[in-house]
């Protein structure tokens, strides 16, 4: 109820039209027939492994692609036991397990693209790698295919440069953890058309989220706000100015933050962070986002946070 009130509410602000129907049964070379109950993840690290969650508990079949079949695998075993842990918490019947993990697929080609109406890429934040991947998407998927990225902080209109259909490409940038958090921050780039833009937000709200529509600018809304007050929060330690849990307890008790920057930077990625704060520096050339020598610091030993189990804090390794 709250989701549907809230993102009326969004709607009536952007005064979007509803969505209208879209064309997915377009045959591709070699027979392949997009469909438009497949979805495809490309990337299925933390970020990945929660929209494909979300995908297959929405009713979409999903792929899961990534580098090797350990990291597809880890993916999976990812959204298993997140499903185990919400029936275990009685947040859905046990039955649907098995249910929606049966809509997962991994796949070792990027070629399975071919039959997904909506391709949502989450590999890491660097501008290179997404680029390779959406040249090669552009050769694979037929004319109405969706290129969407995850990116926290890249340009979509440089993204949708290397490929022949700008059109069809879009941010779609989830928030972590995806299963629990309701925004979604759509990103037009210069060429995206309406109707990639109305079939992404039909899309999004299938997967009961809250899509809001911003302009393409580094680091979108979302992390042109947030990366600078947890760079600060890393200068202010770097600095010496209050231990980590003192800066974390400060900002949860005085600003009513669930948790603090360090535990969220932890969250996030360490490297994440770092990619999205050079993007910031880089895209408005202007020193207030220079990142703090101690987050390079500890990218470069490879204290990534909870990811590798280590970062301002210890975990145990996941
Ligand atoms: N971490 C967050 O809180 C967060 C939030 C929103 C958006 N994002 C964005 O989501 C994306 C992924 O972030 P993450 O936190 O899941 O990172 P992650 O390090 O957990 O996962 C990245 C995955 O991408 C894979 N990968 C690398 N190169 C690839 C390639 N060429 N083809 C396919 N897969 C490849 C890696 O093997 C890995 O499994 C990034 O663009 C990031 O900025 C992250």
């Amino acid at each position: 109820m709250k989701t549907a009130r809230r993102r009326n509410r969004y709607r009536s602000h952007l005064q979007r039209r509803r969505p209208g129907r879209c064309r997915y049964d377009r045959s591709l070379k070699g027979g392949i027939t997009m469909r438009n109950d497949t979805v495809m993840v490309i990337g299925t690290g933390q970020m990945g492994s929660g929209i494909a969650q979300v995908c297959a508990q929405a009713g979409y079949n999903v792929y899961m692609h990534d580098v090797s079949a350990e990291q597809i695998q880890k993916g999976m075993k990812r959204v298993s036991d997140q499903l185990v842990k919400q029936a275990e918490k009685g947040k859905m019947p046990h039955q649907d397990v098995k249910q929606i993990y049966q809509r997962l697929s991994p796949s070792a080609s990027l070629e399975d693209a071919g039959e997904a109406f909506l391709i949502i890429e989450a590999a890491v934040e660097q501008m290179d790698i997404k680029k390779e991947i959406f040249k090669r998407l552009d050769d694979i998927t037929g004319h109405s295919a969706i290129l969407a990225s995850n990116t926290s902080s890249l340009s979509i209109t440089e993204l949708a440069s290397v490929t022949n259909k700008p059109q069809n490409v879009i941010g779609m940038h989830f928030m972590n953890p995806v299963p629990v958090m309701e925004l979604v921050e759509v990103i037009r780039g210069l060429e995206t058309s309406d109707q990639t833009y109305e079939t992404v937000v039909a899309a999004a709200e299938k997967l009961n989220k809250v899509p809001i529509e911003v302009h393409d600018f580094p680091g979108f809304i979302s992390n042109r706000i947030l990366m600078p007050m947890i760079n600060e929060a890393v200068f202010a330690l770097y600095e010496g100015i209050a231990e980590k849990e003192s800066i974390d307890g400060i900002m949860k008790l005085g600003m009513n933050h669930p948790m603090g920057p360090l535990a969220l930077a932890d969250l996030i990625g360490l490297d994440t962070c770092l990619y999205i704060m050079e993007t910031l520096h880089k895209g408005f050339g202007d020193d207030k986002y220079r990142p703090c020598p101690l987050l390079k610091q500890y990218v470069s030993a490879g204290r990534l946070g909870k990811k590798t189990g280590k970062g301002f804090y210890t975990y145990e390794a996941t």
